[in-house]
């Protein structure tokens, strides 16, 4: 159980972040995976949740639960809002709001990202009055963080959470990577914060193969990573990924290459911009096929609508009937889109 550093009546508030847009889908999934709690309010980019609803016994969260919310960024404990007519102010109320700690980390975070606030001053301010040393803006594992939530240059919400998994060492869960001056698509970051994310052991002279590769960032990722690369693709990949000596395109739809050729890869990367319910056809199809044994899935859903999210249940299940242990994120760095990665139940 968690315990808050400050009052222990203080933070019966969840403030859980998300993308903009998709504050109903991290509902549906609240309900389904965290039922003990309720929503409160919302705007855009963040929902609070009531720890303790009216009739319902007090609840705790489990340390690792926000995980399972997929569409949840960042989760902190609310202690409060803040205003005042400056930042100096502002930081001085949250301070009387959280304590002086003890804070490992200090986390400054916008709820809308075209927020213009100075964030790195608010953190040196903040990191200065909490009296820490280190003014690293990520967090080590274990590490009882402040949070600050610019809701508008004027207000903020003050709060903290637990650093665990590596988005929640993220400020707002935010992938702090950058896109390589190299890449020939944004899908090389998707691919690093997935990597970052779910801490996958992408290891020199393994094999992967790519469906939807074109123009080849992913691809592209995965051969600095030291694998050799198949990507599968009807359009053409960018030339500095197609001459690269370990990767080989074939120029075909996903559905037109045998099931045995899909054999001997390690890794199954997949991010076409077709129907999700064309992708899960397509990745069963090769998942379940004869010979074929994989180290793990890496797979964009694109979801046309959000509403689609509401069969990501049945999409997790099907990947266990397919013998795997699927964990799936909305990334930062990723669209309308979740990312499912899924490793053999059996190792
Ligand atoms: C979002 S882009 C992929 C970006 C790519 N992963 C990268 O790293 O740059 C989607 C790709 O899916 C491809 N695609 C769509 N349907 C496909 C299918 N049935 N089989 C293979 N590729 C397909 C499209 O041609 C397009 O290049």
């Amino acid at each position: 159980m968690e315990s808050s550093p400050v009052a222990a009546s203080a933070g019966r508030f969840l403030l859980v972040a998300c993308r903009g847009g998709a504050e109903a889908e991290l509902v549906r999934r609240q309900e389904a995976v965290l039922p003990q709690i309720r929503k409160a309010a919302w705007r855009r980019g963040v929902v609070t949740f009531r720890l303790d609803p009216p009739g319902q016994p007090p609840f705790d969260p489990p340390a690792d639960f926000f995980p399972d919310l997929v569409f949840g960024r960042a989760c902190i404990h609310s202690l409060g809002q803040v205003t005042g007519h400056d930042d100096a102010a502002r930081v001085a109320a949250a301070i009387a709001v959280a304590g002086t700690g003890p804070w490992q980390a200090v986390h400054v975070w916008p709820r809308d990202p075209a927020c213009a606030a100075p964030l790195e001053e608010i953190r040196d301010r903040l990191v200065a009055a909490v009296g820490l040393a280190s003014a690293s803006g990520l967090a080590a594992p274990g590490d009882q963080v402040l949070d600050c939530v610019i809701d508008s240059p004027e207000r903020w919400w003050v709060g903290w959470h637990r650093a665990a998994t590596p988005p929640s060492r993220w400020p707002g869960g935010i992938y702090p990577g950058t896109l390589a001056p190299t890449a020939v698509s944004r899908a090389w970051l998707k691919l690093d914060e997935a990597v970052a994310t779910f801490e996958l052991r992408l290891e020199r002279g393994q094999r992967a193969v790519e469906l939807g590769a074109a123009p080849g960032g992913a691809s592209q990722r995965l051969l600095e990573a030291g694998l050799d690369v198949v990507g599968i693709d009807p359009a053409l990949v960018d030339p500095v990924v197609a001459a690269h000596p370990r990767f080989t395109q074939w120029r075909k739809r996903a559905r037109d290459v045998k099931l045995r050729e899909f054999r001997g890869f390690d890794w199954l990367v997949c991010d076409m911009n077709i129907d999700p319910v064309s992708t899960m056809e397509s990745l069963g199809r090769i998942a379940t096929a004869p010979g074929v044994r994989l180290m793990g899935i890496i797979a964009t859903l694109k979801l046309p609508e959000w509403s689609r999210a509401a069969a990501l249940p049945e999409w997790l299940d099907a990947f266990r009937a397919w013998g795997f242990r699927p964990q799936a994120r909305q990334l930062s760095t990723g669209g309308r889109e979740v990312c499912v990665v899924a490793r053999p139940s059996k190792p």
